[in-house]
């Protein structure tokens, strides 16, 4: 059901590239089935693509691939999210590539989110950790710091056991908050500890959010539109 919801945006956010645009293009499953729309629908953009991932995916798909050092302004940055809330900020990095995500949003004129309705929250930490890319040098040290900002850190690792790595050959520590009152605040906080490379706090950061549910495709522009969509979904 939720992989329906998921198509449903996925396919609204393809609609928005037309012509000659360049494209920044998020990672994780949401993205993955934008990426097959757009592979339908052919668009004559290029595409910024933030993961490995989604490189492969979309070279596969014959996608016209190129980069941020190439092109420094983009019109459109389509992703997904972990968690969106009535502002706007987001958590990113379930797929551990915040970093980034966030380089190529900060180039990009316009951010659309991607997510099926489950990502809707009214308070950020509501339901994930933030995900904060660590180097590998030190990261006890970084781990006891990040501590001291009032979470629980926890390094992620794969099913094998062994420390999950990152595009960049860095570690994720998926740190667990109580309650994120000041998003902003926290996301200065967590980068400034030493060791810390970027983290999954994206603050106002979606000018656009597409939320696949039960009946299709929701656009929410404003946090007056989120609040009625969620009262709607629940009724
Ligand atoms: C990866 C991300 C993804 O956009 C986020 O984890 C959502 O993934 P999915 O669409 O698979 O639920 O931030 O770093």
């Amino acid at each position: 059901m939720v992989e329906e919801w998921k198509r449903a945006a996925a396919e609204e956010a393809a609609k928005l590239v037309k012509g000659h645009v360049l494209v920044g293009l998020g990672s994780g499953t949401t993205v993955a089935q934008v990426v097959r729309a757009l592979a339908k629908s052919r668009p004559k953009a290029v595409f910024i693509p933030s993961s490995f991932s989604t490189q492969r995916l979309a070279n596969e798909l014959g996608l016209k691939l190129s980069s941020l050092d190439a092109h420094e302004k983009l019109d459109i940055m389509i992703d997904g999210a972990d968690e969106v809330d009535p502002n706007f900020n987001l958590i990113k990095g379930g797929g551990g590539a915040q970093t980034r995500e966030k380089i190529v949003a900060s180039a990009a004129q316009k951010v659309v989110i991607v997510v099926d309705r489950t990502k809707l929250v009214r308070h950020l930490g509501e339901r994930m950790p933030v995900p904060v890319e660590v180097l590998p040098f030190a990261r006890e040290y970084t781990m006891k710091h990040l501590a001291k900002l009032g979470g629980e850190p926890k390094l992620r690792v794969t099913p094998a056991g062994t420390p999950f790595v990152t595009d960049n050959g860095n570690y994720i520590v998926d740190v667990k908050f109580a309650r994120m009152a000041k998003p902003a605040q926290l996301e200065a906080a967590i980068n400034r500890v030493p060791g810390v490379v970027e983290n999954g706090i994206f603050v106002n950061a979606a000018d656009l959010v597409l939320v696949g549910y039960e009946r299709g495709c929701a656009k929410l522009r404003l946090k007056k539109d989120f609040l009625k969509f969620v009262q709607s979904v629940k009724a």
